[in-house]
């Protein structure tokens, strides 16, 4: 048996788990929990027990992965480093992105870039959400959060995606490197505007934290963990608005209770995220020799820790394929664990959960999918919906 599942494991293609990873990831759990494949070049790690495990043991499962796509394409960031050089950044950063910093500060003005985008569509009775709400108010709430409020959302869009195809870029394609590096001198010029700007007036904003530290950041630990922040805080949002306004309109009798009460929003969020880990998979490399999961891991192994899968495991969640707000007590993970976990995760709630969702259900009364055109899904590494044609009564 061990064999024929070391044979599954080694046959699985990237193009299958970006299609639909979920049936894969529930062979793999059953059978191989941590499994060589050859596609990803990675151990797959796909148990919730043995991620949760992980977590707490950071000096075995370093995030300080070598040849490191990330790391070329936006240089060191928090999140390629481990012990107190992360934590020096992170906690550079961290006050602008506290919980109550978020409620008084950043959700007024998620509310406000919510409903601005609304009124721009809202009497034409029908919108791709995705491209005319989700993905513009991820960027717009980003770039204010950042302290780059005067950078089109659009520039950020592109930055975004250009940078992320760059740390996919393992098939090194010159045009992705070409983009991706256009995209992080675009992100330069514009944190040296902010750092500029910033420096003499401080406000409330990530740039003017990192800058204003008691251990302030240099220059170039701004500019780099800023394309962090652009590479990976846009489109986890973005999905999560699709993802859960998706879930919604397939699932009326969970809709119709929260309508009657806007509370239940939150859990709404926190579902959605379980339901569809924005990110599906993130690295780590083992520092020694270690066991897990039955599986003897050499020192330097690549790991990809599958947090879509590990959101999914039976042995945890009740019916786990299924959408369901009523849950209670596990905890997901699709925000992370250890010491990287989700720096905005707070910003996140906010922005999806208190602001996003109920604003286009209350807004566009009997919101509806389309029909026009089928709803599309893609990505493993990053997973969520690829369009979301809606209609409303006007
Ligand atoms: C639904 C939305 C989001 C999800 C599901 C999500 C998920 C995650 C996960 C899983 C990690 C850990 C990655 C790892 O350990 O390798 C992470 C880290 C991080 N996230 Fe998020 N994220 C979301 C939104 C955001 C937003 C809006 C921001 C910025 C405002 C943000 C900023 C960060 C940063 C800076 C880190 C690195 C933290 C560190 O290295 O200490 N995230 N996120």
């Amino acid at each position: 048996m061990a064999q024929v599942i070391d044979d599954f494991a080694r046959t699985i293609q990237l193009d299958e788990l970006w299609s639909d990873p979920y049936p894969i990831y529930r062979t793999l759990r059953e059978n191989q929990p941590v499994a060589w494949v050859p596609a990803a070049n990675r151990y797959l790690l796909t148990r919730h027990s043995d991620i949760a495990y992980l977590e707490k043991h950071p000096e075995i499962f370093s995030a300080a992965e070598t040849h490191s796509l990330m790391i070329r394409v936006m240089g060191l960031t928090m999140l390629r480093q481990d012990g107190a050089d992360h934590l020096r950044e992170r906690k550079a950063a961290e006050p602008a992105l506290r919980p109550r910093m978020v409620k008084q500060r950043w959700t007024p003005a998620f509310q406000r870039i919510a409903d601005e985008l609304i009124d721009g569509f809202r009497d034409r009775g029908e919108a791709d959400l995705f491209t005319e709400f989700a993905a513009p108010m991820a960027a717009k709430c980003l770039a204010a959060v950042l302290g780059l409020a005067d950078v089109p959302a659009q520039d950020l869009q592109t930055w975004s995606q250009a940078m992320m195809d760059g740390t996919g870029n393992y098939a090194d394609d010159p045009v992705v490197w070409q983009r991706a590096e256009s995209a992080a001198r675009g992100v330069e010029r514009a944190v040296d505007a902010a750092i500029e700007r910033l420096s003499a007036h401080p406000d409330d904003s990530v740039i003017s934290a990192m800058l204003h530290a008691e251990d302030p950041l240099t220059p170039r630990q701004i500019r780099d963990n800023i394309k962090l922040f652009i590479g990976g805080g846009l489109n986890e949002p973005r999905d999560a608005t699709t993802v859960g306004t998706y879930a919604l309109l397939t699932h009326p009798e969970q809709r119709a209770r929260v309508e009657a009460d806007p509370s239940r929003f939150k859990d709404v969020f926190e579902e959605t995220v379980r339901w569809v880990a924005p990110i599906g998979m993130y690295p780590r490399q083992t520092t020694m020799e270690t066991e897990l999961g039955g599986t003897v891991l050499p020192a330097g192994a690549k790991l990809g820790i599958v947090l879509a899968s590990a959101n999914r495991d039976e042995s945890v969640f009740d019916n786990p394929d299924t959408f369901d707000i009523d849950r209670t007590g596990r905890v997901h993970l699709a925000f992370g664990g250890g010491p990287h976990f989700c720096l905005g995760t707070w910003t996140a709630r906010a922005q999806v959960g208190a602001v996003a969702l109920p604003t286009l259900f209350r807004r566009l009364p009997g919101l509806r999918l389309s029909g026009a055109e089928p709803v599309r899904w893609g990505g493993w590494v990053f997973r969520g919906l690829l369009n979301l044609p809606a209609r409303w009564d006007v």
